[in-house]
């Protein structure tokens, strides 16, 4: 018997307040044309004042347990990946608890920045497969607009704020890729590059800073480790490309995306693309991504699904998993 973590809920959330490319060419030296034609991106959403990271955390994981049908209190482990959480302490995901009214179970935060939701969902899928839970909720949630300087035309026009979330259960399964739920997972991390995309500021240095990125840097990185940590995923899950429905990337950039499917062998009508409305939302984009794609009718259940994410660190990882 073989139990695997299978996704039986899927939602997310985005802040009410849409912000077009053009809004930047009233304050910096830049254009709609130039924010598109680099990075894909054509509007973001930015949370109102005094929304928080758990607000938006928490109005996703509603949405994924109406969509699993179940209520918070059945839920034994919650977990929020996020860089950007309310407080220094407690974590955004002791105030989801709180807010959904679950008294039982825990609640902690995961921190891999852009990569955090592959980190997370690696250890739902570790405390599922382990039986120390049975029903997960996995949300990723960011509000990168807190840490943006807008002067920083190279970096404040690519981010956004937004939530998604994953209810994952345990089911006995074959042992066989055929079993629905997560298959493989594959992390890594090489903090030799933490000086290419970093927050300037912290607990410890006393200010919250604004995130810094030499952005040719990180596009060196990405597309080679996207694709290499994706086919060590399907090797893992003894897949091959060509049986894989959707790749959920990142929605960092379309270079990035498109550049990581070529590599990958996979056309771009089987990837899932969200970053022209949604920008870089990090550790909320994957969930974002998967929440729309099964909006929009393209994920559906048994389809085959490869994610994959890099961000700050470096750190990255991917998943397989079967919707
Ligand atoms: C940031 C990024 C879009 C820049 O695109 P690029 O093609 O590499 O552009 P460059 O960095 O070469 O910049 C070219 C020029 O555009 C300028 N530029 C930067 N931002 C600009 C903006 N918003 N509008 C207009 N010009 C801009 C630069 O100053 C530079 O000018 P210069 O040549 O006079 O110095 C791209 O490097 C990228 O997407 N990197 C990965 C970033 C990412 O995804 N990070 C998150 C990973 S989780």
């Amino acid at each position: 018997m073989t139990i695997r973590a299978v996704v039986t809920g899927v939602g997310h959330y985005l802040p009410d307040r849409v912000v077009e490319n053009a809004e930047f060419e009233k304050t910096l030296e830049t254009t709609d044309d130039w924010i598109r034609s680099r990075s894909g991106i054509e509007r973001r959403h930015f949370a109102a004042e005094g929304q928080t990271t758990s607000d938006l955390a928490t109005r996703a994981a509603r949405a994924a347990l109406a969509d699993a049908g179940i209520t918070a209190d059945s839920v034994d482990a919650l977990i929020v990946a996020t860089s950007t959480a309310d407080l220094t302490f407690p974590s955004a995901a002791t105030m989801v608890q709180a807010e959904l009214g679950m008294t039982t179970g825990f609640a902690f935060d995961v921190q891999a920045v852009c990569a955090g939701f592959i980190y997370a969902l690696a250890n739902a899928n570790a405390l599922i497969v382990s039986g120390q839970a049975k029903r997960i909720l996995v949300i990723g949630a960011e509000t990168f607009s807190r840490i943006m300087d807008w002067t920083d035309r190279g970096t404040c026009v690519l981010f956004g704020d937004g939530a998604g979330a994953l209810v994952l259960e345990a089911v006995e399964g074959a042992g066989t890729k055929a079993d629905r739920g997560i298959l493989s997972t594959d992390l890594h991390s090489d903090g030799r590059f933490r000086d290419i995309l970093y927050v300037d500021g912290g607990v410890s240095k006393q200010n919250t800073g604004f995130l810094r990125m030499q952005g040719k840097e990180v596009f060196r990185h990405a597309v080679e480790k996207l694709a290499s940590t994706a086919t060590t995923a399907m090797e893992k899950a003894g897949i091959t490309s060509e049986e894989i429905d959707w790749v959920v990337p990142h929605q960092a950039n379309i270079r990035i995306i498109s550049g990581t499917a070529k590599k990958l062998g996979l056309p771009m009508e089987r990837v899932v693309v969200t970053v022209q409305d949604h920008g870089n939302t990090s550790a909320a984009s994957i969930p974002l991504a998967l929440s729309v794609g099964k909006a929009r009718g393209q994920i559906k259940s048994g389809d085959l699904v490869v994610t994959e994410a890099i961000g700050g660190g470096l750190a990255w990882g991917s998943v397989v998993l079967r919707w």
